[in-house]
């Protein structure tokens, strides 16, 4: 009986101690440096900055001032995979988060979080293999993502809300693509556009939210050389010397973020040559009703891409 309640005290710290890591670690913002063989041969180093799942509410001052001081890095170009905002009030703090950012050339998606305040959701229904439906029976209350996407067009940001566009970056034309948020079967893959025999392209780059198997399936066929995506938050939750329990989407476990290959191997690697690279940020939040993240550190990504 001494040896039950031993245990059973011994369990209850232990969790105590998790979960109090685990709410410390949602402040570790850690920058994340990446490597991508994927621009012509000969051409000079292009770096992209990916921010993804800010998840922001007003009072987080140390989550704002690390995203403005990401724009000392002076990347070339700026995407965010959407998930900015988790409060009817953030679009002002999250603005003056992205101020520094929005100067540069940039492209964005948005995601379920950018269109819907989050709500309470039973925390274990995350963990099933696919959480979408949970909270359904909840009114969604509207966030301003109308004010926040013409924020970001106004700004020179390019929308690739189920849109194509190009930007120039460091004087290189990159090619978008990207579609809306796919969690939320709100992606429809634009059609390919008449070429208009303007000048080449140096990059074909794909932008989603949600890494669900039919999108990057588009983006690869459409071309794309990198696809960049967010949603899965790297997992969250994640057990260490096993990683990820779920992606909160069909992607495997085994690519819940950082940089792979798309649909098979890496392209550097042997029998990757038909494959695109993919990357898949952790992103820089949690929902407020779920405010922990374990062995996940909150991230931005630094990509530098090189010639291959
Ligand atoms: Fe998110």
């Amino acid at each position: 009986m001494r040896g039950t309640a031993t245990a059973l005290g011994l369990a209850t710290g232990a969790a105590l101690a998790g979960l109090a890591w685990a709410t410390l670690e949602t402040r570790m913002f850690t920058l994340r440096e990446v490597t991508v063989p994927v621009l012509p041969a000969g051409q000079r180093n292009l770096r992209v900055l990916h921010v993804s799942d800010i998840h922001l509410v007003p009072s987080q001052a140390s989550k704002i001032a690390w995203v403005r001081d990401l724009a000392a890095l002076r990347p070339d170009l700026v995407v965010d995979t959407g998930d900015n905002m988790a409060h009817l009030d953030a679009l002002a703090p999250l603005l003056g988060a992205l101020e520094p950012l929005l100067a540069l050339p940039g492209a964005f998606v948005m995601g379920s979080n950018d269109y819907f305040a989050p709500s309470f959701k039973n925390p274990v229904r995350y963990l099933l293999p696919d959480s979408r439906g949970t909270g359904r029976d909840v009114v969604p209350v509207p966030l301003p993502a109308d004010e926040l996407g013409a924020t970001m067009r106004a700004a020179g940001w390019k929308d690739l809300t189920n849109r194509r566009d190009v930007v120039v970056a460091d004087g290189r034309r990159i090619s978008l693509v990207g579609v809306d948020d796919a969690h939320l079967d709100r992606d429809v893959f634009p059609d390919v556009e008449a070429s208009t025999g303007g000048p080449a392209v140096d990059l074909r780059l794909g932008v989603t939210h949600a890494p669900y198997r039919r999108v990057l399936d588009q983006m690869h066929a459409d071309g794309a050389e990198l696809t960049i995506a967010g949603h899965t938050h790297g997992g969250q939750l994640c057990l260490p010397f096993f990683g990820a329990i779920v992606t909160n989407c069909d992607l495997d476990r085994g690519r819940v973020k950082g940089l792979h290959g798309w649909p098979g191997a890496r392209p550097d690697a042997p029998g990757g040559q038909d494959s695109s690279w993919m990357h898949v940020s952790a992103g820089l939040g949690a929902s407020p009703y779920a405010p922990v993240r374990f062995a996940c550190r909150p991230e931005a990504t630094l990509l530098t891409l090189t010639s291959r």
